[in-house]
């Protein structure tokens, strides 16, 4: 029979025939796609390949540290973590709109990772974790289609003038349901397999306005609440249901920091700090999604957390919009 066993044998045999001796660098974000695709392409060539993780700073409360556990001691797999957060801090000091965010974030990344590869020495491949779906969507983009032309999403590599590297795109079949339990059979984590999506400008966008220390702290600690609560919810109703899909389940949950303040009290006191807001949707595909139509007591625990434990937060929102007309994410 074809398992999934048999599958990785395959792409093993076919990646050591076209790497040969040769070194292989990857971009390593924890997403699942370049987990699976680091975890696979390490089976195939061990210590041939170097996975460089560039920290920008903005990634969710707790991902770092997952990223060097899974990688760098369980599949002890050359590992180079790229401390950019100050250089990041500075490049986006002061920046506001979106798609600036976006392309700045975008272009340092590929600045960052390139000079590494440089340090590394030698590399004449990169592995990619390309999938299925990002070909189509790319082919979208070529012909003007509407999938990708309503934010800029960074897949595509701009090479440095006189630099080259072979692609090593072994996912770039695979649709999203196989390349997890892909991962699964390679000994990946489920915490790293079925994460939600996470943009690759990370809690950039989720800040609106310009990104400080201050908010992106404060952003961090909210967010990994919504999170906590969100997955003991769905946990709760796969109990229930026996069914990880199940109708009311919550398919992408995160929190976001407006760029206003609000007054509030505190025992005698007028406070004068921040909001939050509570994204949590239901979806299948992020081209549609609703609102999610959680217990009010979920909320209600959410709302008590935030503003009992994250310092400088007055204030918790619940976002009752659709896609379309609204996104799922705020920017
Ligand atoms: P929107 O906000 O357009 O998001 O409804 C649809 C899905 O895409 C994710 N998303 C991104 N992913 N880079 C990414 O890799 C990005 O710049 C980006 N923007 C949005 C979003 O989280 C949602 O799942």
């Amino acid at each position: 029979t074809w398992t999934m066993d048999n599958i990785i044998d395959d792409k093993v045999a076919q990646i050591r025939e076209q790497v040969g001796d040769r070194k292989v660098i990857l971009a390593l974000s924890g997403g699942v796609d370049s987990s699976v695709v680091a975890a696979l392409v390490h089976r195939a060539i061990g210590d041939q390949l170097t996975c460089v993780f560039v920290n920008h700073g903005m990634l969710r409360k707790g991902e770092p540290e997952m990223v060097e556990e899974v990688f760098r001691k369980q599949f002890n797999v050359p590992l180079v973590h790229v401390h950019a957060e100050e250089r990041y801090a500075k490049l986006l000091a002061g920046v506001t709109e979106p798609e600036k965010k976006r392309r700045l974030i975008g272009t340092e990344f590929w600045k960052v990772f390139f000079d590494e590869a440089q340090k590394i020495g030698d590399v004449e491949m990169l592995a990619q974790g390309t999938i299925y779906p990002d070909i189509i969507e790319s082919g979208a983009r070529k012909t003007g289609g509407k999938a990708s032309t309503i934010k800029s999403h960074h897949n595509l590599i701009p090479f440095p003038d006189g630099v080259h590297f072979d692609l090593i795109e072994p996912l770039d079949h695979f649709f999203k349901d196989e390349v997890r339990e892909l991962g699964v059979s390679l000994g990946l984590p489920a915490k790293m397999v079925y994460r939600q999506p996470f943009p690759g400008p990370g809690l950039a966008i989720r800040i609106i306005g310009d990104v400080t220390p201050e908010k992106l702290e404060i952003l961090k600690n909210a967010d990994a609440i919504v999170r906590e609560e969100l997955d003991a919810y769905n946990e709760r109703l796969f109990e229930e249901t026996g069914d990880r899909n199940s109708e009311h389940s919550c398919w992408q949950y995160f929190a976001v920091l407006p760029d206003i303040k609000s007054v509030g009290v505190m025992g005698d006191e007028r406070t004068y700090q921040r909001p939050v807001i509570v994204r949590a949707v239901e979806s299948s595909d992020a081209m549609t999604a609703d609102w999610a139509k959680l217990p009010y007591e979920v909320i209600g625990k959410i709302s008590s957390r935030i503003v009992d434990e994250v310092a400088g937060v007055n204030r918790v929102v619940y976002d009752v919009t659709p896609k379309p007309p609204a996104t799922i994410e705020w920017e």
